[in-house]
């Protein structure tokens, strides 16, 4: 796909800016082994695809238990605060939620690291404002200069776009409109042509399908996004949870070979670049979490003692997550920000996993622990027999089939959702060696 691309396409993509700060991780195998001559991301600030992008999403709300001194910063190019969330007013952007005292920390020590220093704005509480405020020429102008605004209050290297969704509802009561794919367009276009917007790295973190069009459908060509965006993040995670009917893979790589096709980031990246979206500008989004489910044993245990690919569950009695879930707090009147009831979500973070007793402190599947690896979606589940807790989750081993599989598709790196999740650093190692990065220079 990469080299298939026109060489008129390359030329015609606007000149490329002065990047930010970043550590000098050596390039991944596949940059090395195949001597790529690669000309650049169309809107890759850094023009120069032999570096990596590894990357993650820092949780400002957990950062009491997890804070900025906890990070490897090492093991980065970049990091990525989350969030800072849309209000009624498009002027203003907030990070009341996320421990916004914290954030200057967060950034010194990046940069003392050599790592850049990047916010990200929405998320899945926090898109609530995001079409109103690209809505008009005016609002786009309030927005471009909040944005502006955050970059010089805090130094940073580079805003991150979370909203989900453009022209797609999310949590429940976002402002929605068919133009949103377009004025978002627009927006980042005024924001890159500021002199302040040039020297910014800009990404997006995207669903597992393009952004919808005026019609509703996917878009068939968003290469216009590629010429200002310098990556996405595709958040190829939250493909299966407790909202279905049958368990199955949070983060799956493949569903190609999956007797129920939900997604993966083989279709994912399939969609993207099909939709004129180069492969070299994309970065996997991975997880350092999974889902819980209760399943009986005569359900969840085959004959052979291996786990069943997609039992079903009992809905009514879903597990707690770990400790970050909030779970334990989560009653039958508990609503969200929309006024819609929610119930446990049952996240165990990879942490969780260890501190549950599902496994053991070197991330194995703990003695007692039935634990199978799904071939198709290349992700494990354990089961805990005692409890019929059964887990869809990453490991070293999925996290190295992810790092092959960006090698393999020429993407530019991973992002993990979310740093803290990891325990010491068993993920972020597995995906990191498997793509070849091997050393830091900064
Ligand atoms: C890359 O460019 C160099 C110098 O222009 C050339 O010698 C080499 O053959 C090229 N490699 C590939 C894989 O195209
Ligand atoms: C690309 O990055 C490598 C490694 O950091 C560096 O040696 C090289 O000079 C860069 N090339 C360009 C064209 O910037
Ligand atoms: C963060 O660092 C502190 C101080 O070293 C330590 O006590 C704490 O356990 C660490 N937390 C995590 C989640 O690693
Ligand atoms: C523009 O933003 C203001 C808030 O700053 C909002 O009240 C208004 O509805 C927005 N305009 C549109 C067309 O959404
Ligand atoms: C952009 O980066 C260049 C090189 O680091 C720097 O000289 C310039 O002042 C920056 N421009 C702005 C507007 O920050
Ligand atoms: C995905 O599954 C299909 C069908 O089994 C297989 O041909 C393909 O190689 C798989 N891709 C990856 C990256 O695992
Ligand atoms: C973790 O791995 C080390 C080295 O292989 C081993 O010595 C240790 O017993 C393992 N710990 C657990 C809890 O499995
Ligand atoms: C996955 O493939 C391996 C090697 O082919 C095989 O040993 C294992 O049983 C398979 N596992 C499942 C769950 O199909």
């Amino acid at each position: 796909m990469l080299f298939s691309l026109p060489i008129t396409l390359l030329i015609a993509l606007p000149a490329v800016w002065a990047g930010p700060i970043y550590c000098t991780l050596k390039p991944p195998k596949s940059a090395v082994s195949s001597g790529s001559n690669s000309t650049g991301g169309g809107g890759g600030g850094k023009g120069n695809l032999t570096d990596v992008v590894a990357t993650g999403w820092f949780a400002g709300w957990h950062g009491a238990s997890y804070t900025p001194e906890n990070v490897t910063w090492s093991k980065y190019t970049a990091l990525t605060y989350a969030f800072a969330v849309t209000t009624p007013d498009s002027s203003v952007l907030s990070l009341a939620d996320s421990n916004e005292a914290q954030v200057p920390q967060f950034v010194d020590l990046a940069h003392q690291n050599g790592v850049a220093a990047h916010v990200s704005i929405g998320g899945w509480s926090g898109s609530q404002y995001f079409s109103s405020a690209v809505a008009t020429a005016a609002n786009r102008t309030l927005f471009v200069n909040a944005v502006l605004g955050l970059v010089s209050k805090y130094s940073l290297d580079g805003i991150d776009f979370d909203w989900e969704y453009p022209s797609k509802q999310g949590i429940g009561c976002n402002i929605i409109s068919s133009s949103d794919s377009a004025n978002f367009l627009l927006m980042l276009q005024q924001l890159r042509s500021q002199p302040a917007g040039k020297n910014l790295t800009l990404s997006a973190a995207v669903s597992i399908t393009p952004f919808v069009g005026p019609n509703g459908t996917p878009m068939t060509d968003v290469s216009a996004f590629a010429a200002v965006l310098d990556y996405i993040e595709i958040m190829n995670y939250d493909v299966n949870g407790n909202w279905e009917t049958t368990v199955g893979p949070n983060a799956p790589l493949n569903d190609t070979c999956a007797t129920i096709k939900e997604g993966s980031a083989v279709s994912a990246v399939n969609a993207w670049t099909a939709a004129k979206f180069p492969a070299n500008q994309i970065v996997l989004g991975v997880a350092g979490y999974g889902h819980s489910f209760l399943v009986p044993k005569a359900s969840a245990v085959g004959p052979s003692g291996a786990l069943v690919m997609n039992p079903p569950f009992t809905a009514s009695q879903q597990p707690s997550g770990d400790a970050w879930s909030g779970d334990s707090t989560v009653t039958s009147t508990t609503v969200d920000q929309c006024g819609n009831p929610v119930g446990k979500d049952g996240v165990f973070n990879f942490w969780g996993l260890i501190d549950g007793g599902f496994l053991t402190e070197n991330g194995t599947a703990a003695s007692g622990m039935v634990y199978t690896f799904d071939n198709c979606s290349q992700t494990p589940y354990v089961y805990n027999p005692t409890t019929q807790v059964l887990v869809s989750y990453d490991d070293a081993r999925s996290f190295a089939a992810k790092g092959q599989f960006i090698n393999d598709q020429q993407l530019l790196g991973f992002s993990i959702w979310e740093v803290g999740g990891d325990y010491n650093n068993i993920l972020i190692d597995a995906i990191s060696t498997s793509i070849g990065i091997v050393d830091v220079e900064c």
